[in-house]
């Protein structure tokens, strides 16, 4: 199967020297790119700044701001089987890039925010789309609730949540996995590397050509 990975934070700039964007580190989706590339899937990641080691055999697309990382993602959907949107895309950027540096003032200083797209509604949005959709929800409350409203709001397959509390930052984490279907999936705490290598048995057992069009309905292989 072909996979397509976004991993790590995207950053916003402001101007020349400064930007916005936050603590994710990354390794949740570089976790799941290796263990796909462990159980012999190809693999595109498309990755914000990260102080990771690339991986070996995946192809890396580096990317710095939302609109980057919106772009390498409609290139490469089509052509996948199975899409994981991990990364940590900002929610707003500046509604202007400033072309010289900002100079620092006695008055208070106001910046101008404005919605960045939101790649993975996009691809949820798609027509007659043939890849499993999976969003990842980091919240620090209602984890189930707020992951739930996602996964309808998005059109994902697959959400998968976390505390954001618990795995930002950190080698560790636990999961929530939340089916379009309704049912749900605890995985509890462990390094993002098994957790990462459970993932990839969950997805690898949909089979995306059973994709329902008419219903958008996916059938777990027996
Ligand atoms: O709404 P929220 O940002 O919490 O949703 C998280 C999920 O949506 C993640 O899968 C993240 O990669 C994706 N996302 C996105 N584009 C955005 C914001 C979030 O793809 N602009």
């Amino acid at each position: 199967m072909r996979f397509l990975v976004t991993a790590g934070p995207t950053r916003e700039p402001i101007d020349p020297v400064r930007y916005i964007s936050n603590r994710s580190s990354g390794k949740m989706g570089y976790a799941i790119a290796e263990a796909a590339l462990e159980a012999g899937h190809d693999v595109v990641l498309i990755s914000g700044l990260v102080n990771l080691q690339p991986l070996r055999g995946a192809k890396l697309v580096s990317v710095s701001t939302s609109d980057e990382m919106f772009n390498a993602v409609h290139q490469h959907a089509g052509g996948c089987d199975v899409c994981v949107l991990c990364a940590a895309v900002a929610d707003y950027k500046p509604a202007t890039l400033s072309p010289l540096k900002i100079k620092k003032r006695d008055e208070e200083f106001s910046l101008e925010l404005i919605p960045t797209r939101d790649i993975l509604a996009s691809l949820g949005g798609w027509r007659d789309r043939r890849f499993l959709l999976v969003g990842f929800a980091a919240e620090t409350h209602d984890l189930q609730e707020n992951a739930v409203k996602k996964l309808r709001a998005k059109n994902c397959d697959i959400m998968v949540a976390n505390d954001a509390r618990v795995g930002m930052e950190s080698d560790e984490n636990e999961l929530l996995v939340l089916f379009r279907g309704g049912e749900i999936k605890k995985i509890p705490r462990a390094p993002k590397k098994i957790l990462a290598r459970e993932l990839i048995k969950i997805f690898s057992k949909f089979d995306t050509k059973m994709f329902d069009k008419k219903n958008v309905t996916i059938s777990e292989r027996n």
